[in-house]
């Protein structure tokens, strides 16, 4: 089937948190919390590393609608149910429709972390992967220094797969190891 004609949810919804998929005119929502954690960012997430900017924040997000109407990529914006505040982004990233494969990314604002968040939104995103995907495998890919996003794999109940070394230099110019965990579903 065409995947564009696949239906997949626009909002999913959790205990503590709201995931709505990338609208037009949020950009000003996202580029608070993404400014104020740019240093953390830019750790992991190359397109933080020369900064964060409103103008920026406000074209991704335009597009990001385009490519989940196109399903190329279905990524949300995390919204605290309790007051509404915009903490983070997750989805998936890269979508493989002919196999039903799909990766899964995620940055959350440094002021929201420790607190289950990030585990919480992705536990949805394998639930619609699962069901309204019908996918047969989620992966979650990071650098093997990046210690907190591989415990997001591992609370998830994904198994580690293997590393793929020298797979890119960082911001700094110096090589990253890629781990990847894979969840079959
Ligand atoms: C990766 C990232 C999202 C992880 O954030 P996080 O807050 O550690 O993840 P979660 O929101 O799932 O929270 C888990 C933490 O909350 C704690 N926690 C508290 N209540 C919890 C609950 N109800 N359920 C699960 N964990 C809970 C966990 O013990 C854990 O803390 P610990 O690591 O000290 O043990 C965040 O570090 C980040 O955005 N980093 C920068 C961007 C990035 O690296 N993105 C990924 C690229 S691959």
């Amino acid at each position: 089937m065409d995947p564009i004609l696949i239906h997949v949810p626009d909002t999913l919804v959790t205990p503590r948190l709201l995931l709505e998929r990338h609208m037009p005119d949020t950009g000003k929502d996202l580029y608070v919390p993404a400014a104020a954690s740019q240093v953390e960012l830019a750790r992991f997430l190359p397109w933080a590393v020369d900064g964060i900017f409103l103008d920026q924040m406000e074209s991704h997000v335009r597009r990001q609608h385009a490519q989940f109407t196109l399903r190329n990529e279905l990524n949300y914006r995390i919204l605290k149910r309790t007051d509404g505040s915009t903490i983070g982004v997750t989805g998936f990233v890269k979508c493989q429709w002919d196999i039903r494969q799909f990766e899964i990314g995620y940055w959350l604002a440094t002021t929201e972390t420790g607190n289950g968040y990030m585990t919480e939104a992705c536990q949805a995103l394998v639930e619609t992967a699962r069901t309204a995907l019908q996918s047969t495998k989620i992966v979650i890919r990071c650098d093997t220094r990046n210690a907190q996003s591989a415990n997001i794999a591992m609370r998830l109940g994904f198994e580690f797969e293997g590393t793929l070394r020298r797979f890119k230099r960082d911001a700094h110019g110096d090589w990253t190891d890629i781990a990847t965990y894979g969840l079959l579903t």
